[in-house]
């Protein structure tokens, strides 16, 4: 990043050089994609979120190592824990910190019942005393500054984001993500920007907003609303790198298209070796073709493939004549 350049916000200490982030996305926002959306511009990254479980043990399982693998130019880097004891959060998060995180971020949002059904992720967010020992904790103990993915709360009548993000702020936090859903709602319904508009005018530390952004227009709708320093972007971002560089994905031409796939392909091939890293391409292969009537035929025979030298040629065949005409 140029030193000329002025930072748009701060996270502690940390410059952060953009006002639009990629989400976390377990299963999706690996290291491959992540270089993907940098070179679009995303603004900053966040792992997948790990289990402190996994990280206190004498032997990290090689699945959770890898989800906080970074590129060393990928600054500012977010490594994203979960947990449900303060104790073994700060454990975990002391031992990554030896990783090289810029940021260690803790996950108060993830509603699976698997997570939250323990405590953790946005099972922390009725746990008050537990969201304040952990940020006073982390925060005395670490170098880095602690930040937390929030959501609205655990239903519609327990909407507790701003109780939660004063105590996370007396503690130490540094930033402040709100995906402005309820537990309950999960991923449906529509997310609440007046509430993210209102954590904003309450805390004094940067916000990130997200929930229902999926357009380059809701950037920047999201923003005027609320205020927030910066908004995130999830599932809109599946097979739509463009979006952190303000593109419209129905703009993007073609033979654009074709190339990001190739890009991506590679890169996951790169990280993960064949075949599974195009196996694990296949659901992002999905998103990009979507909207792309040429692809259809050989769509079905991208998705097997487990070569990449194949998948390329089979690629190159999209809008070529023959095909079409066949
Ligand atoms: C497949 C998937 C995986 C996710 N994994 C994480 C995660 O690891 N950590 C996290 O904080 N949020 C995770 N989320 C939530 C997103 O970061 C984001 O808050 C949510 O999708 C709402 O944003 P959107 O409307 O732009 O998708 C995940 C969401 C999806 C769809």
């Amino acid at each position: 990043m140029s030193a000329t350049m002025t930072p748009y916000f701060y996270v502690g200490d940390v410059p952060v050089y953009g006002d639009v982030i990629l989400s976390p996305m377990a299963g999706y926002s690996d290291v491959p994609y992540r270089a993907l959306c940098r070179a679009y511009g995303s603004a900053m990254h966040y792992t997948e979120f790990v289990p402190v479980e996994a990280l206190i043990g004498r032997n990290v399982h090689e699945r959770f190592r890898r989800r906080l693998d970074k590129q060393p130019d990928e600054r500012p880097m977010v490594f994203q824990i979960f947990g449900n004891d303060a104790r073994m959060i700060l454990e975990a998060a002391q031992r990554i910190e030896a990783w090289g995180p810029d940021i260690i971020d803790i996950n108060m949002g993830c509603s699976t019942r698997r997570v939250s059904g323990r405590g953790a992720g946005v099972g922390m967010m009725p746990q008050p005393e537990l969201v304040r020992d952990t940020f006073s904790l982390l925060t005395q103990h670490l170098s880095v500054p602690v930040t937390g993915k929030i959501r609205l709360g655990w239903d519609e009548s327990q909407q507790n984001y701003a109780d939660i993000a004063r105590i996370m702020e007396d503690n130490g936090a540094a930033l402040i993500a709100m995906h402005a859903r309820t537990k309950t709602q999960k991923y449906g319904g529509q997310a609440d920007w007046d509430a993210i508009a209102d954590l904003r005018a309450r805390v004094s530390v940067p916000v990130i907003g997200n929930g229902d952004v999926r357009t380059p227009a809701d950037i920047e709708r999201l923003k005027a609303h609320t205020g927030c320093e910066a908004v995130m972007i999830g599932r809109a971002a599946i097979g739509n790198p463009w979006i952190f560089a303000r593109r419209c994905r129905e703009e993007v031409r073609p033979a654009d298209l074709l190339d990001a796939v190739r890009l991506h392909a590679r890169e996951m091939v790169a990280y993960y070796g064949a075949p599974h890293g195009l196996i694990q391409f296949r659901k992002h292969l999905k998103q990009y073709l979507a909207d792309l009537p040429e692809a259809e035929p050989i769509v079905p025979a991208l998705l097997t493939i487990q070569s990449l030298a194949e998948f390329e040629s089979l690629l190159a065949q999209i809008g070529e004549p023959s095909m079409a005409m066949g």
